[in-house]
């Protein structure tokens, strides 16, 4: 893609000129039901305000935003025919629910040229999470949970959090997912397991340091 071709934004993604959002957004209306693009829309605008609060680029954090539920409606023997294509992490393929992540992230490169690891992470693993979660990675994971149109027992707590820690606020999400997951019994994807025990240990160790600092004042 040539820079004239596209109407590009004026932020520059490693060596590469991003594609336009419109293009994005024309995209994602044209892919998905009206009501999984309302979430999109909604997912955007959270992505760029937890950026903003967290000190992530806030350019990335709107196109992976845009970009992670691109593949969610499609059937299941279009995702798998993809899947066979596709370099697929481990164990996605087993979970039917979860594969929308990584086909979305192979999407991103070969629609849209977005060869960003950090975009195509925060794609990837957007339903899963993962141990060694980027800070794009969580604000992305963390605004499709929180998102305005989201409503289930717990986000309102989880938002709350959301306005002063990132990992806590994602830890309390993991938390509330994994819950849901068992009451409903379906299948627990276990890299799920390994980044909500890993952020749990990350939020413990700054509490800790934290009364630590307190106590010697
Ligand atoms: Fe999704
Ligand atoms: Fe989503």
């Amino acid at each position: 893609m040539s820079a004239g071709q596209r109407e590009n934004t004026t932020d520059e993604l490693g060596e590469r000129v991003i594609v336009s959002e419109l293009e994005l957004m024309e995209k994602a209306q044209a892919e998905l039901s009206p009501a999984r693009f309302e979430h999109t829309k909604g997912v955007v605008e959270a992505a760029e305000r937890l950026a903003r609060r967290f000190g992530v680029d806030v350019t990335k954090a709107r196109v992976a935003a845009w970009i992670h539920d691109i593949a969610r409606e499609w059937p299941q023997e279009r995702l798998a025919q993809v899947a066979e294509q596709v370099e697929i992490p481990a164990g996605f393929a087993l979970i039917p629910a979860i594969l929308h992540g990584p086909i979305a992230a192979h999407l991103a490169a070969e629609w849209f040229d977005i060869d960003d690891e950090n975009i195509q992470n925060a794609v990837r693993y957007h339903t899963t999470g993962r141990v060694g979660m980027s800070d794009l990675e969580k604000v992305v994971f963390l605004a499709d949970a929180i998102e305005r149109g989201r409503n289930y027992p717990g986000v309102e707590k989880i938002r709350a959090l959301a306005e002063q820690d990132l990992n806590l606020a994602l830890a309390e999400s993991f938390d509330n997912t994994i819950l849901y997951l068992v009451q409903t019994h379906q299948p627990i994807f276990p890299l799920t397991v390994m980044a909500r025990n890993e952020l749990w240990e990350q939020v413990t160790a700054t509490q800790a340091s934290e009364t630590h600092h307190l106590n010697h004042e």
